[in-house]
């Protein structure tokens, strides 16, 4: 792929409660002869009973398919896939993915409230959607319904670019529009994703940052149920491909995945018989998979995307399960331009090269101290791989880790 043949396909993983990596984390293969099943619960529950199916409904599959049987041609779409991804995957040198936090970044402290979201824009700066001086505390929600909506917004900038080199703030923006900020995502077109679980809404912003280009969601107004395609409740993140096709993580009371068009049209649902809490997305495009923390189910789930054949969304594909490994896992990011020289816990690296379950796939565990991380929240890498950057809920910090010590 790469010239410099350096290419890797790496899950970055953040879990709380994790152990060291004596055990490799299970995928199963698919076997040839059997149809493919359509949820994760199906796959997980037919991984753990052997051939045992359970075939019982699924109330979601209007969305999700158009029926229970894929045509010839998805079937044939759907081999061709998992066959590049093993071309792909072969591919590149591994790298063994250890990260070492920078302990002088920033030079100087930053005042942060409750980081919800951690991104990178594309000169690798770091970008933090935090709550300022609102907090999420337990009485927050009733019945999912903010309670403190009448505090109004937070009136101090919650998003704050930090520069790569030395942690300085370079920018500051939005004041006055969020109440509790969750999950950011800047997309390849430098357009900002945000999240509020307040709201119940993801908001896409370009370069107006005072107002949104495109609203999902009802401001204030939870979803009901897994069957409201009209609202959200308390989304968590957003995954935006190239072309602008939006994936939403929705998230803690609904546990679907909700795929839109760029211009915000609904689309599909997956993953609402699988999931607990998916807390953060990973898209793979040239993988065509989406991928998903499944947070309190302490599992990563990894999804046909429908990128390239839309009947195939929402198919399971892999998925990383190992609880004795993982702890509740709040947040994963993809690169595929990892740092890739000699690159230490609670933070893992999880090499997407093979699906194969003899293989290790978690390659790396690391954290910013031997104590770990307190309450890791959100993590990303920069586009050229060379550092991921982590972000804590209490103490509010950011940390900033590098491929080498
Ligand atoms: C970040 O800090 C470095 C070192 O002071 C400086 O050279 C660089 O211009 C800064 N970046 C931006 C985008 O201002």
């Amino acid at each position: 792929m790469a010239p410099d043949g350096r290419t890797a396909r790496l899950l970055l993983a953040i879990c709380l409660a994790a152990v060291s990596v004596t055990e490799q984390a299970s995928i199963t293969s698919y076997d040839k002869e059997n149809n493919i099943l359509q949820t994760f619960r199906e796959w997980l529950d037919r991984q753990r009973e052997g051939n045992h199916v359970d075939d019982r409904s699924d109330p979601q599959s209007d969305y999700r398919h158009n029926g229970q049987k894929l045509s010839e041609q998805s079937m044939d779409d759907y081999w061709q896939g998992l066959a590049l991804q093993d071309e792909l995957n072969h591919e590149g040198e591994v790298f063994n993915g250890e990260l070492f936090v920078e302990s002088e970044w920033p030079e100087q402290k930053v005042e942060l409230g409750q980081v919800g979201g951690v991104a990178t824009n594309q000169r690798g700066d770091a970008v933090i959607f935090h709550r300022a001086d609102r907090e999420w505390e337990e009485d927050s929600f009733k019945d999912n319904v903010y309670t403190k909506k009448d505090s109004g917004p937070i009136m101090e900038p919650t998003v704050v670019t930090m520069n790569r080199s030395n942690g300085a703030i370079l920018d500051t923006w939005g004041q006055n529009l969020f109440y509790l900020p969750h999950g950011l995502t800047i997309d390849s077109n430098d357009n900002y994703w945000v999240t509020d679980v307040a709201l119940h809404q993801v908001f896409k912003f370009g370069k107006n940052k005072a107002v949104p280009e495109l609203t999902l969601g009802k401001a204030f107004e939870p979803a009901i149920n897994n069957d409201d395609m009209e609202r959200l409740c308390k989304p968590t993140d957003v995954a935006v491909t190239k072309d602008g096709t939006i994936f939403v993580a929705d998230g803690y009371c609904n546990s679907r995945i909700v795929k839109y068009s760029s211009d915000g049209k609904l689309l599909n649902v997956f993953g609402q018989d699988d999931m607990w809490v998916p807390h953060s997305l990973a898209l793979v495009e040239e993988l065509d998979l989406i991928c998903a923390a499944d947070r309190e189910n302490k599992r990563i789930l990894c999804y046909n995307a429908g990128l390239n054949n839309d009947e195939l969304l929402g198919y399971p594909n892999r998925a990383y399960t190992d609880k004795d490994v993982m702890g509740r896992v709040f947040a994963i990011t993809y690169s595929k331009t990892a740092p890739s020289d000699d690159l230490p816990g609670t933070g893992f690296t999880i090499d997407l090269h093979t699906k194969d379950s003899s293989k290790n796939d978690i390659i790396a565990v690391w954290s910013p101290t031997e104590e770990g991380f307190e309450m890791p929240h959100d993590l990303d890498v920069t586009p050229d791989g060379d550092n991921v950057y982590v972000g804590e809920i209490g103490p509010n910090k950011v940390w900033k880790f590098d491929k080498t010590e």
